[in-house]
């Protein structure tokens, strides 16, 4: 045998060795066609993962006949704790509810840095603020906008819902400040049965 031919036979089975194991790392991604598979999605699967992500509470958190305009009242949602306030603007609110889609819920803790917006709420103008800490003041007709100040930030809105005159809320548009997630860090506030 030359050394050509040496040479030859060398590179064929490297080739041959390296097919292999090409075939045996399809094999593991792809399986390996055995029906052993029990169908359940792994643990770590996004799909998997978003089944398993909280919902938010359903819970009343007013009743429309108890808040007349500029009204203003407060409730913790969705954990305990975190307060928000609900109230009835004089005008029409993106989101909001009720026969003249006024009423309206927002967390009380300003997006800049955390100070409490509740006790400067005022319905008559539409308007949480200015905030106490630096002067923020967010539209309650328009999704929490800032309108001017230090937030950078909207004031989250709670998500609400009208059914047999009380009003309940659903969920939240929006990061609560300081939350790394709306749900986490904290007790969820118990679900309506
Ligand atoms: S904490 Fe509200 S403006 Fe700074």
């Amino acid at each position: 045998m030359t050394e050509q031919d040496l040479r030859r036979r060398s590179f064929l089975a490297t080739a041959a060795a390296a097919t292999g194991s090409a075939l045996a790392g399809c094999s593991s991604i792809f399986g390996d066609g055995d029906d052993d598979d029990d169908g359940s999605q792994p643990d770590d699967a996004p799909t998997t993962r978003a089944d398993n992500v909280e919902k938010y509470p359903r819970i009343q958190v007013g009743t429309v006949d108890d808040l007349s305009a500029g009204d203003v009242q407060t409730f913790d949602y969705p954990l305990d704790g975190k307060s928000n306030f609900l109230t009835r603007i004089d005008g029409q609110a993106w989101g909001g509810v009720g026969e003249e889609e006024s009423i309206v819920a927002y967390s009380s803790l300003c997006t800049h840095m955390g100070c409490g917006v509740s006790e400067q709420v005022k319905p008559d103008q539409e308007m949480a603020g200015p905030c106490p800490c630096h002067y923020t003041t967010f539209d309650l007709s328009k999704g929490g906008l800032v309108v001017s100040g230090a937030a950078t930030t909207d004031l989250p809105q709670i998500r609400l819902e009208v059914e047999d005159g009380e009003i309940y809320a659903t969920g939240i548009d929006g990061l609560v400040y300081g939350q790394r997630h709306n749900l986490q860090d904290g007790d969820l506030i118990s679900a309506e049965e």
